[in-house]
């Protein structure tokens, strides 16, 4: 799909040619700026009662008088922001995209100005509605015959709305791959899966990819990585991919993203119901794979390691039981109550393993804890980190990605369930506050370097008839680490 800007003068809309021209209008009046026929049209849809200027409405004009562009859309905004304008979008895009409309136009009704948000809004917006899964399902119909976007823009807003359109690409981009590997099943996507996929990457971004398997895993001493995979006759994988944007001197942010293939709980058993929904569980790691494609495409001066522990959690003869201790990369003994806790178990050894980059910061992303899930719904990814400026930093970088995140805490008195008589630290700390004891149990394995931790276990798809992958958190990833350039 292809994205452009024009800059038009205000009050010229009626005679742009395109296939359909989206307006977004804001506020309950019509504006006063917009051309006569427009206006015309939206006034008098208005008095018939068809549309109510209230955010979320949408009307479809076909062939409205007066107008170039054969299908005309308006839809309303509930204010200026990139946010609501982004709501507006989608809703104006999904009348369209049933349409033929090849050429789509998008602009203010009215004067509004647009910055490089709301641009990159715009790309990020169209990419989602107009995506469709197909990889098992070839006969799903194209979502759209949309094939050219045209951002409307003043003069003055043009540069700040190329800025942004290049950053929506980017980021929908890497919104695509990681809904794509997150949708795709248990059975497609393996840890040999991800692995090949991140060489690819590599191959078409220039990366330095590497892929260790059992052997090296077990040279590097990670007991508990490899005893949540030795349930599985699926090969481990542990793929560490590089991005060198700046001299090696600088040191890298380092993003750990949890790649479980599939959950189903080991000898903890998880019951059956929705335990499809358990071939999400490599959320975390298609997000990072996500965020590098994103930012291999936009190329900042920073570097970038992406690492991704990835196996399944499963049971045969040689499983692990409730009750093992293992010894992780760390060297701290662990006790394993739960082997449904096994996110935990792949992810401190990664966390030791990201040491030797000597990161300016290490975040790690998993679809971590049910209770996540329960203490913030499906609308912002938990955020843990004792560290306040990144906590600041993920909060700005989450607002300007349209892509929410809110801070949890992390006091040690959370700390006291993960005691255990027979090792270092047990693996579960009790139901109360767990996705709290989960954060606390990476915390000790963080301690050489600055750490924050997301839990996307409610954010990284969706349940029901839309079930499926959202590619969340690529857009806050990728605006944290662009951030980290600046
Ligand atoms: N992958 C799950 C977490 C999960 C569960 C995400 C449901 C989304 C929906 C994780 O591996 C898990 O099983 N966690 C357990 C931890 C418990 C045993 C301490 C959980 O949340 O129940
Ligand atoms: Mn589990
Ligand atoms: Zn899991």
């Amino acid at each position: 799909m292809d994205f452009r800007i024009q800059v038009s003068a205000p009050g010229a809309l009626a005679g742009l040619t395109c296939d359909a021209l989206l307006l977004i209008a804001v506020g309950d009046a019509v504006d006063a700026t917009l051309d006569a026929p427009l206006a015309g049209a939206l006034s008098d849809a208005v008095d018939q009662g068809d549309i109510k200027l209230k955010a979320g409405k949408t009307i479809y004009l076909h062939r409205p008088a007066g107008i170039r562009a054969p299908r005309v859309v308006f839809a309303v905004a509930a204010n200026a922001s990139a946010k609501a304008f982004k709501a507006a979008v989608v809703s104006g895009i999904n009348q369209i995209k049933g349409s033929g409309a090849k050429h789509v136009a998008v602009g203010w009704a009215g004067t509004g100005a647009l910055s490089d948000a709301h641009a990159e809004a715009l790309v990020t917006a169209v990419k989602d509605c107009t995506y469709v899964y197909r990889h098992s399902k070839p006969s799903a119909p194209p979502a759209s015959t949309i094939g050219k976007v045209t951002l409307l823009c003043s003069k003055a807003d043009s540069k700040a709305a190329q800025q942004g359109l290049a950053r929506g690409e980017a980021v929908a981009s890497g919104v695509a791959l990681a809904r794509e590997f997150g949708n795709r099943p248990a059975n497609h996507c393996t840890p040999s899966y991800l692995a090949d996929q991140a060489r690819k990457l590599g191959k078409d971004y220039g990366l330095k990819v590497e892929v260790l398997g059992r052997k090296e895993v077990e040279k590097l001493g990670m007991g508990s990585f490899l005893a949540v995979a030795q349930g599985s006759d699926q090969p481990l994988k542990f793929i560490v991919a590089r991005y060198e944007g700046a001299p090696k001197s600088q040191k890298p942010v380092v993003l750990v993203g949890k790649g479980i293939t599939f959950d189903m709980g080991g000898i903890s058993i998880k019951p059956a119901g929705e335990m499809d929904e358990m071939k999400f569980d490599m959320g975390g790691a298609a997000s990072v794979l996500g965020t590098l494609r994103a930012v291999a495409e936009l190329k900042p001066k920073l570097n970038l390691v992406v690492i991704v522990p990835s196996c399944e959690n499963m049971i045969n003869g040689s499983a692990v039981k409730p009750g093992d201790v293992v010894t992780s990369m760390s060297g701290q003994t662990i006790e394993i109550l739960n082997t449904d806790a096994e996110g935990r178990l792949i992810l401190c050894d990664a966390l030791t393993y990201a040491e030797r980059f000597e990161p300016a910061v290490v975040v790690d992303v998993a679809t971590l804890t049910g209770a996540c899930v329960i203490a913030l719904g499906h609308h912002h990814s938990g955020l843990f980190t004792a560290d306040d400026a990144i906590a600041t930093q993920m909060g700005t970088a989450s607002l300007a990605a349209l892509d929410p995140c809110w801070r949890m805490p992390l006091d040690e008195e959370y700390g006291e369930g993960l005691k255990s008589n027979f090792a270092d630290v047990a693996n579960i700390g009790g139901r109360p506050g767990g996705a709290i004891t989960a954060a606390m149990f990476l915390a000790k394995f963080t301690g050489k370097y600055r750490w924050a931790h997301l839990d996307i276990a409610g954010t990284a798809w969706k349940s029901g008839s839309a079930k499926g992958s959202t590619g969340r958190p690529v857009p806050l990833l990728t605006h944290f680490v662009l951030a980290q350039a600046a």
